[in-house]
């Protein structure tokens, strides 16, 4: 572009929230530019997160089917290993764009490239789609080797012997379970009584059970205290029960959460107002308080999810643009991809007591599935929770290894304000896994057809 041009919208940051605002802008005919500080485009999720993660997690997903599950199928392969440096190239890819947008007035984005020249650019609008990053803890700082992020445990060139992870939430739960495939001895170390925390209990306890039975260690209430590196080796100090407990471990993964990039690209310095939590607070159309400047995706309030920024991406140069952009919160999915995934919509069990909502419950067991049963594929389950007296679904929950995928009929039935009972008099096709969602949802009125209900 030349500097005489003007923007309609200026997209900091390219990560799911920003590139799919990109696109979602240029087909509205905004004249749009998209700046992002890294040398790929993508952001978190496509160069740390999601894409990185779930390409490791289907390839050790793999490695243990070849090593523990074919066999059942009849398929004998043996001396089956793991080529790392392979599992790790087929995972990474991407293009290039760079450059450092700060903003500097309202309708005034800075934009310094790597080789120290600086842009600057005019705009109506601006987006500030900067994402997140790891929450560091005060007495383990990151140091890239033994005590590190997310980032880093997705790069390990060899299976660490031994493996701690702080945190039994989405990032230990998928890493732990590609480590502990690939050889690692992983222990997990929780403060809460629970793992997953916002996913239905019940599930979340049988997921722990599941991946106990895979070779992974959990210690809930379990409070780290230290973690001190000596020799490129950790331990780790955990209180539980009243005892001191010490882990040594070649690599801790710290995955405690991640925090808002609201600061640095002057979001301070022109006011933008942010929460207790420092995301940058926005109206119900992604305004922040200043004008002409709106947020979206992990920078923002709510669950830090790829398909939660780019709606939001959407909806809000779609306001821009005059039209009625809209993200349904309600109905979006979140899913940990362990074996089995779990995954789960709307409102748990648990949640709806919370918010005092009388509710019936509705559970099926993939081991009354014919189609689970005929891949040996039996464990977990769906559970809806309905309404009492609407018999409105208000949330949906599974446990199994293709839940990630199932779960997108809870999610449709929620955005379209549906009850049990229309998902149990929809025809589902026979045999899948998908008869067990219907089979869930007749057992709200405890007539599922395929289990005996006492
Ligand atoms: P980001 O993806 O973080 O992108 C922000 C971009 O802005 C970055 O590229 C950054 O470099 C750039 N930027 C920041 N400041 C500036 C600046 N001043 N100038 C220019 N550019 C700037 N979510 C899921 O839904 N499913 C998953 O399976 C999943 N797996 C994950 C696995 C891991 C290991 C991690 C860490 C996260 C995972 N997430 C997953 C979460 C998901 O990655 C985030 O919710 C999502 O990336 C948020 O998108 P975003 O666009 O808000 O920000
Ligand atoms: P998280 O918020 O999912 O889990 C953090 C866990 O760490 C919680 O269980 C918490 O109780 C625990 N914890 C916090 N402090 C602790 C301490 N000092 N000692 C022991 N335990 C402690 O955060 P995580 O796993 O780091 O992921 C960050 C974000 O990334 C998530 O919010 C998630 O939305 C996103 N993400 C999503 C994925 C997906 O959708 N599949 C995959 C990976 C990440």
């Amino acid at each position: 572009y030349t500097r005489m041009e003007k923007f309609d919208v200026v997209i900091i940051g390219s990560g799911p929230g920003g590139y799919v605002a990109a696109i979602r802008s240029g087909q509205l005919g905004l004249k749009t530019a998209l700046i992002e500080k890294c040398k790929e485009l993508g952001g978190t999720c496509l160069n740390v997160g999601c894409i990185p993660s779930k390409a490791l997690l289907t390839s050790s997903d793999h490695f243990m089917f070849v090593k523990k599950e074919a066999v059942k199928h009849g398929i004998v392969i043996d001396g089956a290993r793991a080529d790392l440096a392979k599992m790790q190239e087929r995972k990474n890819k991407v293009t290039v764009v760079e450059g450092l947008g700060t903003i500097t007035a309202p309708g005034k984005v800075s934009v310094k490239s790597s080789n120290g020249e600086t842009q600057e650019i005019e705009t109506k609008n601006i987006v500030i789609a900067t994402g997140s990053a790891a929450v560091e803890l005060p007495f383990a700082k990151f140091d890239g080797t033994t005590i590190v992020s997310s980032t880093e445990a997705l790069e390990f060139t060899e299976a660490p012997k031994k493996l701690v992870v702080i945190g039994a939430g989405a990032i230990g739960l998928e890493l732990g379970s590609v480590w502990n495939r690939l050889g690692s001895e992983v222990t997990m170390l929780e403060f809460l009584p629970r793992i997953a925390l916002g996913f239905d209990l019940e599930l979340s306890n049988l997921l722990q059970r599941l991946l106990t039975g895979q070779g992974m260690t959990f210690h809930l209430e379990a409070k780290v205290s230290a973690v001190n590196v000596n020799n490129g080796r950790a331990t780790v100090t955990a209180t539980k029960d009243g005892q001191e407990l010490k882990f040594d471990a070649d690599k801790v993964l710290v995955s405690v959460g991640r925090r808002p990039f609201s600061d640095g690209f002057g979001a301070d310095k022109m006011g933008i107002a942010l929460d207790e939590k420092k995301r940058i607070k926005v109206d119900e159309h992604f305004r922040t308080n200043v004008e002409g400047i709106y947020a979206i995706g992990d920078v923002i309030a709510g669950p830090m999810l790829a398909h939660k920024a780019e709606d939001e991406g959407i909806a809000c140069v779609e306001i821009i643009a005059g039209k009625a952009g809209h993200v349904n919160y309600e109905a979006i999915a979140g899913i940990i991809y362990t074996n089995p995934e779990l995954a789960g919509v709307g409102l748990t069990e648990d949640q709806a007591k919370e918010q005092g909502i009388e509710v019936r419950i509705g559970k099926f067991p993939f081991r009354a599935n014919s189609r689970a049963i005929s891949s040996d594929d039996v464990e977990g389950m769906v559970k809806f929770v309905a309404d009492a007296k609407t018999d409105r679904i208000l949330g949906g929950h599974i446990l199994h290894h293709a839940a990630s995928e199932l779960i997108a009929e809870a999610v449709s039935v929620i955005e379209f304000g549906g009850s049990s009972e229309d998902i149990g008099r929809t025809t589902h096709s026979h045999p899948t896994l998908s008869e067990a969602v219907r089979e869930a949802a007749l057992n709200v009125e405890k007539r599922a057809l395929h289990i005996i209900n006492r």
